[in-house]
């Protein structure tokens, strides 16, 4: 059988991790990117009890040298990186007024400029192999804003920016570039909103619960599927009714 394999930065993450489980499933070879190699190695322990195998590669998504190394590295170990899921993200949240530059710095270097690292390792790798499919994780609030998030909700709409741009310079290399846009899904990074903030966000959401990352994932796994070849550029909202567009 073909080797198959995705690379998934954030791989340790909320999301990420349901993307990793997903998506060796499916058979793929899967590289989780982590920043932290100890914790990852807890991570993947923790995964192996459940009968999941996954490699990790160490990266720092907002320096791109490192990503670079780590992307070539899983290559020559593994074999061409097929699926690239770009999940990896922080949130600063502050008012404008307590926004200090580093706080938007911070999100933007590891949301925004993290995507562009790796979609422009990708973008050459996948070319010269004729076939590959990039999913960058972008948010609900990247298209409808959110109060306390200036810099997360730019990084976020960046990435869509991202996406559309890159999808129509790789349409005719078998490449195709998608954004899934998730809502709030039950993870660390939304479990840290004030509790009385999340009761009245979970107002707002038509399904009215939060998602959950194994819905996310399965979004993310059509996305990389290779009949998904006709779609690309395009923008997935998984928000459970909360933004419609
Ligand atoms: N609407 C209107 N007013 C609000 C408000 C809101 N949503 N949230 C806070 N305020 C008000 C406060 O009541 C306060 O008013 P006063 O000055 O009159 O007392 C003022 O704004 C400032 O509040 P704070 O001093 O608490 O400011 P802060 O900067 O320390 O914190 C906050 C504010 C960071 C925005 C906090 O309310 C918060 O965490 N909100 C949630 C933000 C959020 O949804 N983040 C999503 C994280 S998950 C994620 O991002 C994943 C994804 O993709 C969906």
């Amino acid at each position: 059988m073909e080797n198959r394999v995705a690379l998934v930065t954030g791989g340790t993450g909320g999301i990420g991790t349901a993307v990793c489980i997903e998506l060796a499933s499916q058979g793929f070879k899967v590289v989780a990117g982590c920043r932290d190699l100890e914790k990852g190695r807890v991570w993947q322990s923790a995964l192996a009890q459940q009968g999941v195998e996954c490699e990790l590669v160490q990266l720092d998504v907002a320096d791109y040298e490192s990503c670079f190394h780590a992307y070539i590295s899983a290559e020559e170990v593994h074999g061409p990186v097929q699926v690239l899921v770009n999940a990896a993200g922080i949130t600063r949240d502050k008012v404008m007024k307590k926004m200090t530059p580093d706080l938007w710095q911070q999100v933007i270097d590891t949301n925004l400029t993290g995507t562009y690292n790796l979609c422009r390792i990708a973008a050459t790798c996948m070319t010269e192999k004729g076939y590959g499919r990039i999913i960058n994780i972008s948010s609900v609030n990247g298209r409808k804003g959110q109060f306390g998030q200036v810099n997360y909700a730019a990084s976020k709409a960046g990435i869509h920016g991202i996406t559309m741009s890159l999808a129509q310079e790789l349409a005719r290399k078998g490449v195709t570039v998608n954004t899934l846009s998730p809502g709030y899904v039950m993870t660390e990074m939304v479990a840290k909103v004030p509790e009385e903030v999340l009761e009245s966000i979970k107002q707002q959401i038509p399904v009215g619960r939060l998602g959950t990352p194994e819905e996310m994932a399965h979004a993310v796994a059509f996305l990389a599927d290779r009949r998904s070849g006709f779609i690309t550029g395009s923008d997935l909202s998984a928000n459970g009714g909360m933004h419609m567009y």
